[in-house]
Order: structure tokens, then C-alpha cells, then sequence
């Protein structure tokens, strides 16, 4: 056994008992703190978008960490300031329908540390608004089956898995799932009932399905015409992970609240939930908050992460590598029989297993090979590289996933 696999260390089973502890990291190579060196197609599950060692981020966190490191939210920086500026300037100009807005929809950004976090505050901004815009609003919510969006009470409350929810309940009740891509039962859904209507466009740890432009439309029209808060959570899609900045443009969908989290600090934690200004008049002193979230460093080099992917170019060149990247793995679709499909969009990817059961001995065998990869749902074998990857390093990794689909035939 390598030395760099550390047999139950004192941390939580939650994740097992057995690490393979890695030492550095560079672009999207890692090596153990045995020397081994491996493909990263999992970027800290979709966290690390510039990859490892990324010079801008090393330069812009040592500037920032010599200036100041916290304040709390009592007081603002620089960074915070730079970094909500850039998210509402890049956000859609709303309801495309009345071309009347020309101003960007969100106007506010919430800071948090974690894409739980940001979910928690999109639940309680959407109460808020539920409860202070009208009288008899209803304040529960409505969620996609399978859906994930977060591990604390409230964002666990509107996760779909039984698993994650039953050692811990009971939870906040009030919310309903409803099978995705079926509008028949978004319609039959009783409106009077719901605060929020909240989805991933993509859903990353349930299985990679996607929602139909179809699909986006109904649910534009029946939280609009409800006065639903419809929250997209783009913890795991968003800021260029699928080709654009929030994958909800690709969709049509027209979302209220924004959440964002995994990418947006590179590594650091961080999270933000976007608000419009229907919701964010209505916030009041207290409402919410948080004593870490949307601390200088994390917003520094968020705002220079925000800066390198809106760059010219920069999502040109990631939607050249991710048709690359589909194109590789339709053909192991074609070549191998036990796989169904491949899911996913830009640079999130999976590839649906006919039977589960030799997922676990698939992720094993890449990573002993030197391959890191991800599983999604049950049957999916999800990949997120790091948005940089180069050619030479993508077709390293999809020639040891060759390999490893080649042994189970
Ligand atoms: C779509 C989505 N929402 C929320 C979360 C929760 O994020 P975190 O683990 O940072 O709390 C995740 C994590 O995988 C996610 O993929």
C-alpha cells in the first residue's frame, strides 16, 4: 500500500476511513506525498477552475493577505466591493420579454462561505420576500426530485435524497419535489403554497440531467405569473464550468436569486447569492448574516477569477477543449457497451454506467492509474477538470480512462 494512502486519521467516517493525501498541485496535474503524479479531472469537485498553482491568484492572495485578512461585515473592503460590482454587471438584464429593463437584474450580492451557505440564504431571502411583498403568500418550496442543493437543515431540506435526510430529521417541512423536464406536474403544482421554486440547471451530484429550454420556459412563466422566487443554483454550473458564466442563459431560464459557490474563490471559500432589487428593498438591519463570509482575500482573488474568465477568449477556448472533450467521450460511448450515455455540458461531463456496481472499482482503478475522477448520482462517472486544462493533459487523462473502460469489458 503507498505510504500516501493515511489509514483512519481523526477525521469524521463521513468520508471513510481511508485518504490518499496529496502534497501539491500544478494546473491540473497533482501529486501525492509519495511523488506520484496524477490527471486532476475533478478539480476539488468543480472548485478549482484555474487549476493549481495559478500565478494571478498566488500574486493578487499574498498582496491581499499583507493588507488585511478579515473585518467581519460590520465594515466593507476594497475586494468585496470590486467583486459585488463585477457579479451585478455580468448578470442579465432580467425579464428579456420586457425590453423596457436595461439595467442588470441583480443589484446585490450576499457573501457567504459554501454552497449550502448561499442556498440557506436564498431560502430565507425568498421568506422574506414572501412575507413582506404580500399578504397570504405561501412559504414553502418547491424542488426538483434528485435535486442537491446543500447539507445544512434548510438547504438539506430541499435536497431530494433520503440518504443524506433521514439520519438527521426531521427537517423544515413545506417542501414539494416534482420530477424534472415534466411541465404537466410543475403545473398541477398548488402556487399558492411556495416561496421559492429553487433547481439546478444542471444537476451536478444527482445524476447530470439537464433541464429542457421547454422545461425553463414553464418555469419562467409559472413563477412569474405566482410571484414565486425562482433560485437557480449555480453552485456547481455556474462561472463558465458549462461554456458561460451562468448556465442558466444557455436554458432560458430567468432566475429571481443566483447562487454561486464552488469556483468562485479557486479553493477559497466562498459563496454568493444574488439578489434583485424587488428582494433586496425589502432586507432589513439583522435579517441576515454572517461573521467570515465574503472575506477580503476570498474576494480578491475571486474578483480576479471573475476578471480571467470573462476575458476575451477565455470561455472560447474552454468551449473549444469541452467539444474536444465530448467528442473523446462519445466515442467511448460507441466503443464500450456498458456505458448508456454521456451526460453533462462544457467542462461538466459524465458518462452514465448501465450497471452501478462497477462505478466504485472504475473511480478506484483511475486513480490508481493516476486519474482522479468523480461519481454523480449513482451510475455516473462525472468529470470536472480544471477550466485550463491543456490538450496534452486532457488527452493524458481520457487515454488512462481508456485504459481503466478497456479492463471491465
Ligand atoms: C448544486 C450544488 N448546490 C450546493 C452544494 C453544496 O455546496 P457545499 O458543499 O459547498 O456546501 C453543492 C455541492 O456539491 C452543489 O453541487
Amino acid at each position: 500500500m503507498s505510504e500516501a494512502i493515511i489509514k483512519n486519521p481523526p477525521i469524521p467516517n463521513n468520508y471513510g476511513t481511508e485518504f490518499l493525501c496529496f502534497d501539491r498541485g500544478e494546473n491540473s496535474t497533482l501529486y501525492d506525498i509519495s511523488g506520484k503524479s496524477y490527471i486532476d479531472f475533478a478539480a476539488g469537485i468543480a472548485v478549482n477552475a484555474l487549476g493549481y498553482k495559478n500565478d494571478r491568484i498566488i500574486k493578487v492572495a499574498t498582496e491581499q493577505l499583507k493588507k488585511i485578512m478579515h473585518t467581519s461585515n460590520l465594515f466593507t473592503t476594497r475586494p468585496v466591493l470590486e467583486l459585488a460590482e463585477l457579479i451585478t454587471a455580468a448578470s442579465p438584464l432580467t425579464d428579456k420579454k420586457k425590453k423596457e429593463r436595461t439595467e442588470p437584474y441583480f443589484t446585490a450580492v450576499h457573501f457567504g462561505n459554501s454552497g449550502t451557505e448561499a442556498n440557506e440564504a436564498a431560502l430565507k431571502y425568498a421568506r422574506i420576500y414572501a412575507k413582506r411583498s404580500k399578504k397570504d403568500h405561501g412559504t414553502g418550496f418547491l424542488a426538483l426530485e434528485n435535486c442537491f442543493h446543500g447539507r445544512t437543515m434548510g438547504a438539506l431540506s430541499v435536497t431530494y435524497s433520503k440518504k443524506y435526510k433521514d439520519p438527521v430529521a426531521p427537517l423544515i417541512d413545506g417542501t414539494d419535489f416534482i420530477p424534472m423536464n415534466d411541465i404537466s406536474a410543475l403545473e398541477a403544482s398548488d402556487p399558492s403554497k411556495y416561496a421559492a421554486f429553487i433547481l439546478e440547471p444542471i444537476q451536478g451530484e444527482g445524476g447530470l440531467r439537464q433541464i429542457t429550454k421547454d422545461y425553463a420556459e414553464a418555469v419562467n412563466t409559472y413563477c412569474r405569473n405566482n410571484d414565486i422566487i425562482l433560485i437557480a443554483d449555480e453552485v456547481q454550473s455556474g462561472i463558465g464550468r458549462c461554456g458561460t458564466i451562468f448556465a442558466s442563459e444557455q436554458f432560458g431560464l430567468e432566475p429571481d436569486i443566483i447562487t454561486l459557490s464552488k469556483p468562485l474563490a479557486g479553493g477559497l471559500p466562498l459563496s454568493a447569492t444574488l439578489l434583485p432589487k424587488k428582494i433586496n428593498d425589502l432586507v432589513q438591519v439583522g435579517d441576515h448574516g454572517s461573521t467570515f463570509g465574503g472575506g477580503p482575500v476570498q474576494c480578491a482573488v475571486a474578483a480576479e477569477i471573475w476578471k480571467v474568465v470573462i476575458e476575451p477568449g477565455f470561455l472560447g477556448q474552454v468551449k473549444l477543449t469541452s467539444n474536444y472533450f465530448e467528442t473523446k467521450l462519445d466515442s467511448f460511448v460507441d466503443e464500450f457497451d456498458f456505458i448508456e450515455e454521456q451526460r453533462g455540458r462544457g467542462m461538466l461531463r459524465g458518462l452514465a454506467l448501465k450497471n452501478p456496481e462497477g462505478l466504485p472499482t472504475l473511480i478506484q482503478s483511475a486513480r490508481d492509474q493516476g486519474l482522479i475522477v468523480l461519481r454523480s448520482g449513482t451510475n455516473i462517472l462525472r468529470m470536472a477538470p480544471p477550466l485550463t486544462i491543456d490538450h496534452a493533459d486532457l488527452d493524458k487523462g481520457l487515454g488512462i480512462l481508456h485504459t481503466v473502460l478497456s479492463a471491465l469489458k
